[in-house]
């Protein structure tokens, strides 16, 4: 059986009052489209084709190279939607799968169990259908005394009989692609709309067989507004969470641990109460991240730990320790060994094996050297109100308290400066500068 995805993607979303088109809220970092989208990658081996309208630029934006896209304007129904996708799909396979975009837990093997019965049972289409404890304003299946599927009734439509059904309409059905073309056209117009579920009773009527397929009311209930947006987000973490715990990661609680889609992390990595780890973040193994840690797209070796800090497009190498109360900027990059610690922020700058910044202090633009020692209240003056400018510390140095770095400026290795000195100059290697501004202090050779 060959296959072909469709996933509705152009409504507007009414209910999630949003200026963003409902498919691309997130749910831990990753628009709900996308989701959907790996799942019919993975079924298929190919590329889904999304029907886009509301924010649909944006839309495609997001999906990338996930899908295909093809414009619904302007958006008439879910019959509608699939109609604008005939020209691309028309004879391309024999059976057509339609998916709501909103729908991020939906698995390949409930599609694969309803594209099963589908075949077994020559359906014309083939629906998933659900129980839901309280089934709102869903579209109600209606099957006649010996169980056959008749048609699917929309909740406003539906009469209080009806009302009263508790097997619902999920959304996501499979069609025998020829005669879902042969007959896509023929939907009648309701409010306005033409419908996808009224092919139901067309097919019906055609003494043709509609099979249905139960599932898990969590897994296809489409996500429509912020209520079950924040339930969605709940039930993604703790799926997210608990990969990683069988992995090997330890998590003391996993209700306050927050980890997108996106992350990897080593085993044997503990994860503390309050933790984000977001974006494109790596941790490596024997990590102990938190509490209170916030690790955006940030790389982080092995056995490093991190305390109660914000770190955004960091590096961190092996045996780093960072925190409590740091904050390691984009750029920020801190070798083997590292001692960063309380109140310090780093900018674009590279801090060499084995340096320690301790308290109070701030390195943008710069190029330390290994096993510096940056006391406390340290600060490099990178910006003159126009340029971001560098300042360079060779290996070995040691910046006495409060030191004020006036970039552009080189420390010589093993040079020192003194407390509360403001270097304007570059400082030679092995020399002492000390004062306002600071000097070079002669030795006892030369001013002899
Ligand atoms: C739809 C079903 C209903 C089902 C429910 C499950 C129809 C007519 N009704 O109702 O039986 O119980 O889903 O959640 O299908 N879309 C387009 N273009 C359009 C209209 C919608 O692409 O012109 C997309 C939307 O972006 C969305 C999906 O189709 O992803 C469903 O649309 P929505 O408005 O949410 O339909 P419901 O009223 O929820
Ligand atoms: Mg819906």
């Amino acid at each position: 059986m060959s296959i072909v995805v469709v996933i509705l993607a152009a409504g507007m979303g009414t209910r999630m009052k949003s200026d963003v088109p409902k498919v691309l809220h997130r749910v831990c970092g990753r628009p709900m489209v996308a989701y959907v989208a790996d799942a019919a990658r993975e079924l298929t081996g190919t590329r889904p084709l999304v029907v886009v309208g509301h924010g649909a630029e944006h839309v495609q934006k997001a999906l990338g190279d996930l899908a295909d896209t093809v414009l619904q304007e302007p958006q008439l129904g879910t019959g509608h939607a699939v109609m604008q996708t005939r020209a691309a799909l028309e004879g391309r396979a024999d059976t057509v799968l339609v998916v709501y975009g909103d729908t991020p837990f939906i698995s390949v093997e409930t599609l694969r169990l309803m594209l099963d019965r589908h075949a077994n049972e020559t359906a014309a289409a083939t629906l998933l259908t659900f129980r839901p404890p309280d089934p709102l304003r869903f579209g109600r299946i209606v099957r006649d005394k010996a169980g056959h599927v008749q048609a699917i009734v929309e909740f406003k439509e539906a009469t209080p009989e009806q009302q009263t059904i508790r097997e619902c309409n999920s959304g996501i059905k499979c069609f025998q692609a020829e005669w879902l073309w042969s007959h896509i056209g023929q939907l009648p117009v309701k409010h306005g709309e033409q419908y996808l579920t009224d092919l139901v009773e067309l097919a019906v009527a055609e003494g043709r067989t509609v099979a249905a397929s139960d599932s898990d009311p969590d897994e296809v209930m489409g996500i429509d507004d912020r209520v079950r947006l924040a339930w969605a987000e709940a039930k993604m973490r703790a799926r997210i969470n608990e990969r990683l715990m069988l992995s090997g990661v330890t998590m003391i609680d996993p209700a306050t641990t927050y980890i997108e889609a996106s992350v990897t992390v080593g085993s044997d990595t503990l994860l503390l109460p309050n933790t984000y780890l977001c974006g494109k973040t790596i941790l490596g193994h024997g990590c102990s991240i938190g509490p209170n840690a916030v690790l955006e797209d940030s790389v982080i070796g092995d056995r490093c730990v991190v305390k109660a800090s914000f770190l955004e497009g960091a590096t961190l190498e092996d045996d780093v320790d960072v925190g409590p109360f740091a904050h390691l900027r984009k750029g920020a990059y801190l070798c083997r060994h590292v001692h960063l610690g309380n109140f310090g922020e780093v900018k674009n700058s590279r801090l060499g094996p084995g340096t320690k910044m301790g308290h109070f202090s701030y390195l943008g633009d710069a190029d330390v050297g290994a096993d510096v020692n940056i006391s406390c209240g340290v600060i490099t003056c990178n910006y003159d109100g126009q340029h971001k400018l560098k300042t360079v510390i060779g290996e070995g140095a040691f910046i006495g308290s409060d030191t004020m770095l006036r970039a552009p400026v080189t420390i010589g290795k093993n040079a020192v400066t003194g407390a509360g000195s403001v270097v304007t100059h570059n400082v030679p290697d092995g020399a002492l500068a000390y004062g306002v501004p600071a000097r070079v202090k002669e030795t006892q050779d030369s001013s002899a």
